[in-house]
């Protein structure tokens, strides 16, 4: 019997327990810097009014970086709770042992999903009174009392309730006595507009906002936490803090805009890397990768490294991608395909089979930005950072970034 099919029959390979390690030789491989996560929420934390609070955004899996280990690094840092899109990403931080508030972010309008977060204690987002009244019969039954925020769409048009049936809706909920109101919140839809002090659609949405809680402040009702600001909000104005920002990009160590956030030195966590498999030489005038999308103008040492769109590099950047190696730029040149593309090594003789490249993120004092990778094709950064796939392995940094072995 082989080793490996003496392991299988022994229950060895399909067992519970048995996990595939990242292999010493992984192809590619997503490093996330946990220090770094950590750091840049205790600078947030720093930059925030005084009293307001430091919500770590981790849904979509942690925009990539892996939503525990960020969730807990981010409250190594100070937040002291988390936002995630769905109820399984508040699952699987409860199901971490993670015990802080947790705000699901997204519409659950199932009673299956309502009951599980009563179950879990997650916190839901309501948008209106069909929800608030599930929520009721829920706790009510089970003799539990269950925690939610409710969402206003001041100019988002996106889920939440219309604004102006904010004050009405907050007075009905509190007389629903299963149900408390952890919160009332709104959603920013363009902070990161050019331009200094805030842009109009932020001050109208602002305006419409305040205009509630005066509402609420008038009829003595309390809304709990109030929220407002993303990352954008965040950076751009202390008046828009309140009680609680939401912090998802910033925490990562990208600011939302070129204009915000230049004073805390964030730190990218995320840098991703991998390997060169082949070598070749190749004399002028040869086409290189499907379509022939580049042809080689003089004699080359092509370098084929095993990554491509399958692992969430955009096709749309082939011609267009620059690697580092121990500092140095590289071009990538010829179609980028699903599992690989092809580097211009011919001014980097000491680039060989093994050596370790970086698409993003810093390798050796040089440093590549989710945003290099985004505007030319017309994307944002929050979309490439959620974009690379489960087949590249998530990995503590490694100190010493870019060497290979
Ligand atoms: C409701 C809500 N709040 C906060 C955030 C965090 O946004 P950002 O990553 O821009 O900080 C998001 C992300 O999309 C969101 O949907």
């Amino acid at each position: 019997m082989s080793e490996a099919s003496s392991a299988a029959a022994s229950g060895g390979l399909l067992s519970a327990e048995w996990a595939p390690q990242p292999h010493p030789r992984q192809r590619a491989w997503v490093e996330v810097d946990e220090r770094a996560i950590e750091a840049n929420a205790r600078a947030l934390q720093r930059a925030l009014t005084p009293g307001c609070e430091l919500m770590a955004v981790v849904k979509a899996d942690g925009y990539g970086h892996g939503a525990v280990p960020v969730a807990r690094s981010a409250a190594a840092g100070g937040a002291s709770c988390f936002g995630v899109a769905t109820l399984q990403e508040g699952l699987e931080l409860r199901q971490a042992g993670l015990d802080q508030p947790v705000l699901v972010l997204g519409n659950l309008s199932h009673p299956d999903e309502l009951r599980a977060c009563l179950h879990w204690q997650l916190m839901p987002t309501l948008s209106g009174m069909r929800e608030a009244l599930l929520c009721q019969n829920l706790a009510s039954g089970s003799g539990r009392q269950m925690v939610a925020h409710l969402k206003l769409d001041t100019g988002m048009s996106r889920l939440g309730a219309p604004w102006q049936e904010g004050p009405r809706l907050l007075e009905a909920l509190s007389g629903l006595d299963a149900l408390r109101l952890g919160g009332v919140y709104s959603h920013l839809a363009d902070a990161d507009a050019p331009g200094t002090g805030l842009d109009p659609l932020t001050s109208q949405q602002q305006q419409r906002f305040d205009e509630v809680l005066s509402g609420l402040q008038r009829q003595g009702i309390d809304p709990g936490c109030r929220h407002l600001a993303n990352s954008a909000g965040t950076l751009r104005a202390r008046q828009l803090h309140y009680d609680l920002v939401r912090v998802g990009l910033a925490l990562y160590g990208q600011r939302p805009a070129a204009h915000l956030g230049s004073s805390l030195a964030l730190q990218p966590a995320m840098h991703v890397r991998a390997r060169v498999s082949l070598i070749r030489e190749v004399p002028a005038g040869v086409g290189v990768s499907y379509g022939h999308r580049f042809i080689t103008q003089r004699a080359s040492r092509l370098a084929v490294v095993g990554i491509g769109y399958a692992d969430g590099v955009p096709r749309l950047l082939s011609n267009r991608l620059e690697v580092l190696f121990q500092g140095q730029r590289l071009r990538q040149v010829g179609a980028i395909t699903m599992d690989q593309m092809v580097l211009d090594a011919t001014d980097i003789p000491h680039l060989e089979a093994g050596s370790v490249v970086t698409l993003l993120g810093e390798d050796y004092g040089e440093r590549i930005d989710p945003q290099t990778w985004s505007e030319p094709i017309g994307t944002i950064p929050w979309e490439i950072l959620c974009g690379f796939k489960h087949r590249l392995p998530r990995l503590p940094q490694q100190r010493d970034p870019g060497t290979n072995g």
